[in-house]
This record gives C-alpha cells, structure tokens and sequence, in this order.
C-alpha cells in the first residue's frame, strides 16, 4: 500500500520529502483548471514562470502565447488572463503558452525535487486518479492556497483524490485526513461550498462566476498533463 499526503499551502512544502514521489499541483481557481483545459483543446505546450518579466521574454523570444493574471485580474499586455474560456481557443492548437499566476505556478516551481510532478483539476480527477493508482509512488498533493493561506477548493480535490485512489493509497497525515473529511462532508454538492471560497467570492466581483462553475466539473477531460524540463506536456 502506498501513502499519499496533502500539503495545504507551498509554504509548507519544505517540511515534505518530495523525492522519489509524484506530486499532484492542484489550483482549481484557476490555475491548474486551465491548464487541463488548454491541453485537452490542443495546445502542445504549456510554460509556467515565476514572473511577469519572464513571461513578457518568452512571448517576444519564441513567440509563444502570453497568459496570466496576478490577484486574478489579467496582466495588461498578455494575450489572455486566467479563464479556462480563454484555453479553449481553435487558434492555440498545437502553440505553446507561457503563463504565470498567483499561486498556480510557483507551485509547481516549488515542487521540483519530485519524482513526477502532474496537473490535477477536478476537470481530470480520474486521469490524475488511474495513473497514480498504477504509480506504486507515493504522493503527496500540493496546494495552491491563496497567497500562502489555505483554500477550500483545493482542499477539496485533494479530499477527492483521496477517495479516488484509496484501493492503493493509504492517506497519511491530518491534513490529509481533514482534506477528505471536508470533501466527504460537502461531496453532495461540491460547487455549494467552493462558491462560498474566498477567491470565488473574489473572482465574482469580477463578473467570472462561471469560471467557478466551470472548474468544479468532474473528470470532463481525460488529458494527464506532466511538467518536466520547464515545460507541461500531455503524458
Ligand atoms: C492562482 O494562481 O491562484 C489562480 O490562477 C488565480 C486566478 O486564476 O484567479
């Protein structure tokens, strides 16, 4: 039996052993959620970066599409901000993205000493689900949080995932146990709890309620994105 555990925030994650596991990045508002969605539209590639600057360089250098948004508002000159809408376009088939937000990207920047690092959205639940149950790794699910504090939503889909692959993976840890007692709590009606989320509330306030609803869909796609050297690619 493998274990899994959930850290909450990347301000923990120094206090976990990410060798030789697989780690799930998990930003359901919105980061990761639109990178599921990118890939499973046809983008070939996806970057994510630190910062702005460095998002600015790669779109002039290799022409590849900016996107992002910092406090969920979009970054001024990048070609798209951070809606899963905005991955679904027919003219990103088979382009490359570079992106960089709040929380989403520097958690998968700080997790790179894993074994594996995977995208995870409730939109790919039962991809990221299959492959960890075939993994015989352990892992550990990383949350994106909201600028360092903990967040319902990915909270959530790391309760999910728990339940997911428990046949294989024991949950190890009371963050673990707290992220599935919450979802198992709430699993009747997923999108009541997450509308009531700080960043929901806050991604309201911008007229992008629908993104939430969006986001909180179950397994819609079936693409398994992986980041591995700098970039995200559909395993
Ligand atoms: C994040 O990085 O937390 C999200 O991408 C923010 C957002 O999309 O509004």
């Amino acid at each position: 039996m493998n274990h899994v555990e959930v850290c909450l925030t990347p301000e923990l994650i120094h206090q976990f052993e990410l060798k030789d596991k697989i780690v799930v990045a998990v930003d359901i508002f919105r980061a990761t959620s639109c990178m599921v969605t990118g890939m499973a539209h046809g983008v070939e590639a996806i970057y994510p970066v630190a910062t702005v600057e460095d998002c600015f360089a790669l779109g002039k250098d290799k022409g590849m599409i900016t996107a992002g948004e910092r406090g969920g508002a979009k970054i001024e000159g990048f070609t798209i901000g951070n809606s899963p809408y905005e991955y679904m376009k027919d003219e990103f088939k088979n382009k490359s993205i570079v992106v960089t937000t709040t929380n989403g990207t520097r958690t998968i920047l700080a997790s790179l000493e894993a074994d594996q690092i995977l995208i995870g959205a409730f939109l790919n639940l039962k991809a990221v689900a299959d492959h960890i149950s075939s993994s015989q790794k352990d892992v550990i699910i990383h949350c994106a949080g909201w600028k360092g504090t903990v967040n319902v939503e990915d909270t959530l889909f790391a309760g999910a995932l728990i339940e997911e692959i428990k046949a294989s993976h024991h949950f190890s840890g009371d963050p673990a146990l707290m992220a599935l007692e919450l979802f198992k709590r709430n699993a009747h009606d997923l999108l009541e709890i997450s509308k009531q989320s700080s960043h929901a509330k806050r991604l309201a306030t911008f007229g992008i309620g629908k993104d939430i609803e969006f986001c909180m869909n179950q397994s819609l796609y079936s693409v398994l994105p992986e980041f591995k050297d700098g970039k995200l690619q559909v395993i």
